[in-house]
């Protein structure tokens, strides 16, 4: 009855809108869209939830409607962003443009910068329904940037027209709502630089699972047996809206595969004992880790237990390519233009990161202009060695242990642990970031044995 209730008031307030509402079948070019529209050309994601409930939920629990209010981008965004382009107002356009990847919304109605989410204002809505279901088109051939064109208003677009149509709104069958690059759109980034700060689906293009046409949506989105709206339709292939990804532990867990052997079984205190890792990307359909690259690392940790429960650490043997310095964990300090938004003169930085000093690092580091490590991606001026594991690529390390003498003979079990941190620690720390966003991740371990004879 309250169900009923609700459908109808939802349509009757859409009588009224189609009444109310005058049509704006804008194609906003790049640059206009800033201010184009008001906010109440979108509907709030709760009223879409009177009919998409079960998408509402999944949206919900979604990265996709915290992309604003989630603490680790305020910070990033009020802290870093926002200050920078205070010191610098050259930066004022680039900083306005988070939103239009963050909270569209308050970008295309020039809400810019909006209230902070403790205020409850509509930026607070995020990648909302509408966003993406008012997206028409992508701008030239690369998805990237926002360049998505958006026609707000009572057609709502998607890869699919609806068998039985809709009570609230027309719907409009777009292929690019099954393809990549509407999510391109906002999952590839340049700076101002010219530098690919952000490149999830330029990486995707060139993997095999690009080739199989095997699309975010297939990881992202998976299909099911599902009713889309209440008074819809059952589709045996719906798209979920899970959008789950870095922030799911259950996603990242597994994602590669890992396996370590010794070049010998059997040998004695002084002598040394060759250890392989083979590191194989079976999940992801983009590179491992992807996005905000400037944020992330995955590193292999190796250690050897005796039967006392003494335990050795073993560091990666160096392959000698070049930029392999960034690679394998150190202590020296990085991120050091923090220091200009922050407002600190010669800024010495924070440790690059907190990892035991001689573990591989899979990653690719970004660099101011000064040539410093950076995590601030808009003050990316070049990248570093592309050290991280692409869909479906194998890497191999080794690493050289030299038997203690002081080693208790026996079984000697040696473990490799691959771990995954969405921030490097120390930047998460020094700007009071909730811990959860850089606590290590394990995402496979694997252990294997050898025997010592005194
Ligand atoms: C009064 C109920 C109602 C409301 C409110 C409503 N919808 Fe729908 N919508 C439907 C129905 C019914 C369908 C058709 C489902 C079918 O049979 O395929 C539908 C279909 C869709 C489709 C996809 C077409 C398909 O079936 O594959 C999209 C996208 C969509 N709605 C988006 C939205 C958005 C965004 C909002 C909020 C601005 C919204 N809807 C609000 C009832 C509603
Ligand atoms: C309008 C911009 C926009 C579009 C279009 C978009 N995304 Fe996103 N997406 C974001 C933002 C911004 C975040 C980051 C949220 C955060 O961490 O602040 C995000 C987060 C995600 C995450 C979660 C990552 C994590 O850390 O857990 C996944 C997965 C994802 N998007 C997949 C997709 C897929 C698949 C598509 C295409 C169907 C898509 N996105 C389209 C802006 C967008
Ligand atoms: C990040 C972009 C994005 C957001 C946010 C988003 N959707 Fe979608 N939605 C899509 C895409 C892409 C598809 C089509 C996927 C496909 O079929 O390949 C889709 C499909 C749909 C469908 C049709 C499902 C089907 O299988 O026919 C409905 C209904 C829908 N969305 C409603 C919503 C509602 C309601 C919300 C907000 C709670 C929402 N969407 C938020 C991108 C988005
Ligand atoms: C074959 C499955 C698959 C495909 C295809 C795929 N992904 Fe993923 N994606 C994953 C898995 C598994 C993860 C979790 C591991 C990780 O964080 O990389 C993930 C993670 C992510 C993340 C979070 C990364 C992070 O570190 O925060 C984003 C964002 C994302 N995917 C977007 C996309 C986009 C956009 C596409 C299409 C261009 C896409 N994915 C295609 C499987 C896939
Ligand atoms: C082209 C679209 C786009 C632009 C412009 C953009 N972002 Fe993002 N941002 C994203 C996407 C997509 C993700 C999610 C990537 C992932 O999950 O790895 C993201 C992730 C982030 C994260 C990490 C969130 C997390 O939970 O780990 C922060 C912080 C962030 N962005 C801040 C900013 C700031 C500040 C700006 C402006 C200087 C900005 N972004 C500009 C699309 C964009």
């Amino acid at each position: 009855m309250k169900k009923t209730l609700a459908l109808a008031s939802a349509f009757l307030f859409t009588l009224l809108l189609f009444s109310v509402f005058s049509f704006k079948p804008l194609n906003v070019e790049e640059g206009d869209k800033k201010g184009a529209f008001k906010y109440k050309d979108f509907q709030k994601p709760e009223y879409c939830k009177g009919c998409h409930n079960d998408f509402y939920q999944q949206w919900d629990q979604a990265m996709m409607s915290k992309a604003y209010t989630h603490e680790w981008d305020e910070i990033e965004y009020f802290k870093l962003a926002v200050a920078h382009a205070e010191a610098d107002p050259k930066l004022k356009d680039v900083v306005d443009g988070c939103n239009g990847c963050h909270t569209p919304m308050a970008y295309l109605v020039g809400d810019v910068t909006p209230p902070k989410p403790s205020e409850g204002s509509r930026a607070n809505e995020s990648v909302s329904c509408e966003v993406c279901h008012l997206i028409t088109g992508i701008e030239g051939d690369t998805a990237y940037n926002f360049n998505w064109v958006i026609e707000p208003g009572q057609t709502k677009y998607a890869a699919r027209k609806g068998e039985k149509g809709s009570p609230n709104h027309k719907i409009v069958k777009t292929d690019l709502h099954s393809s990549t690059k509407i999510c391109g759109s906002c999952h590839n980034e340049k700076s101002p630089f010219g530098v690919w700060v952000k490149s999830t689906q330029l990486e995707w293009e060139e993997g095999a699972y690009a080739d199989a046409n095997v699309t975010c949506q297939e990881c992202h989105m998976p299909d099911t047996k599902m009713k889309t709206a209440a008074m819809g339709t059952t589709y045996p292939d719906a798209r979920t809206h899970l959008f789950n990804g870095g922030h799911d532990p259950g996603k990242v867990r597994g994602t590669i595969e890992l396996r370590i052997q010794p070049d010998i079984r059997e040998t004695v205190p002084g002598e040394t004992v060759v250890f392989t890792t083979t590191v194989f990307n079976q999940k992801t359909g983009h590179k491992f880790p992807t996005g905000s690259v400037e944020d992330r690392i995955v590193w292999l940790h190796v250690e050897a237990e005796d039967e006392d429960g003494n335990r050795y650490h073993i560091q990666v043997d160096k392959k000698g390519f070049e930029g392999e310095e960034y690679t394998i964990a150190s202590d020296v300090l990085a991120y050091q233009d923090m220091g200009v938004p922050l407002g600190i003169e010669n800024f010495e930085g924070v440790r690059r990161e907190d990892v035991p000093i001689g573990d591989r690092i899979f990653r690719m580091p970004y660099f101011d202009p000064e040539g410093r490590m950076t995590i601030m991606q808009w003050n990316t001026a070049s990248l570093g060695v592309d050290y991280r594991i692409g869909p479906r690529e194998t890497k191999t390390e080794t690493y050289t242990f030299e038997l203690p003498f002081e080693i208790k003979p026996g079984k000697v079990k040696v473990t490799a642990d691959l771990y995954y941190r969405l921030l490097v620690k120390p930047v998460g720390e020094y700007l009071e970031v909730p811990e959860e966003e850089y606590t290590a991740q394990l995402v496979n371990s694997h252990s294997t044995e050898i025997t010592v004879y005194p």
